[in-house]
């Protein structure tokens, strides 16, 4: 059974007066523990495709299907949907979105503060700690009391990843995670992307132009005129 699955998916957005298609009808399914890849020219689609995934953003109210473990996104209430986004969804961008104020360890250990809520005083110890773990096996033990602009890019977007993934979800949505690093760079944080997935079983969806990437892929699907080719 698939992980997530869409059926007819559309997405139009309302510009003043004039409404823009972008998502024309897609239908996506992806198994756990799939690694895919989104392709697609820019202004595709892509990002909305996987704001709608990670219950960021909703699609047109027309017939659609969008279930996560066969659960519909659309008809979880608040609550649920906040539960999904925080735990069941990991998300990577490709400007890494880290908050400025806080140090590597903070950044990473706030996303497990707002899924626990008042809960989480005690479970600092323990998230402190797979935090620092996390981190150090990205190789930045040393960086934990850095703030984000004295990180190097890829050193950014490891702690973006470590965040990601800190509250363990199934689904990892990341859109152009290497899009703003140089291909060395861009390399080795699809290697630790990958490690994590297969070490974790986690299922994996990447929205890149990076052929390297799209190459290590399960599978690619391109998105042409708002469907899936
Ligand atoms: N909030 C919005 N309001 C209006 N139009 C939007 C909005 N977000 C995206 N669009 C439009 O929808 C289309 C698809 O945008 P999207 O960001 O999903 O493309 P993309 O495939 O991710 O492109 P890129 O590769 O450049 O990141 C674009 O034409 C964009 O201008
Ligand atoms: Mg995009």
């Amino acid at each position: 059974m698939a992980l997530i699955q869409t059926a007819n998916l559309k997405k139009t957005y309302q510009l003043g007066h004039v409404q823009v298609p972008v998502l024309r009808g897609v239908n996506l399914s992806v198994q756990p523990g799939e690694f895919v890849a989104i392709l697609g020219a820019s202004g595709s689609g892509k990002s909305t495709l996987l704001h709608l995934l990670g219950g960021l953003d909703a699609p047109d109210a027309d017939d659609f299907k969008l279930l996560f473990d066969n659960r519909p996104i659309n008809g979880m209430n608040a609550a649920q949907l906040d539960q999904y986004r925080r735990t069941d969804v990991g998300f990577v961008f490709q400007f890494y979105h880290l908050l400025p104020e806080l140090n590597v360890l903070q950044n990473v250990t706030i996303a497990a503060m707002t899924r626990w809520g008042w809960a989480f005083s005690s479970r600092r110890a323990e998230v402190e700690k797979r935090a620092t773990e996390l981190l150090r096996s990205f190789g930045l033990g040393d960086r934990l009391r850095h703030r984000p602009v004295e990180l190097s890019g890829g050193e950014r977007q490891r702690v973006a990843i470590a965040r990601a993934l800190i509250n363990g979800p199934r689904l990892i949505l990341a859109d152009e995670p290497t899009g703003n690093l140089d291909r060395k760079t861009g390399a080795g944080i699809i290697d630790i992307l990958l490690e994590r997935r297969k070490a974790e079983g986690r299922t994996m969806i990447v929205v890149t132009h990076d052929p390297e990437l799209a190459a290590k892929a399960d599978r690619v699907v391109r998105i042409v005129s708002g469907v899936i080719e």
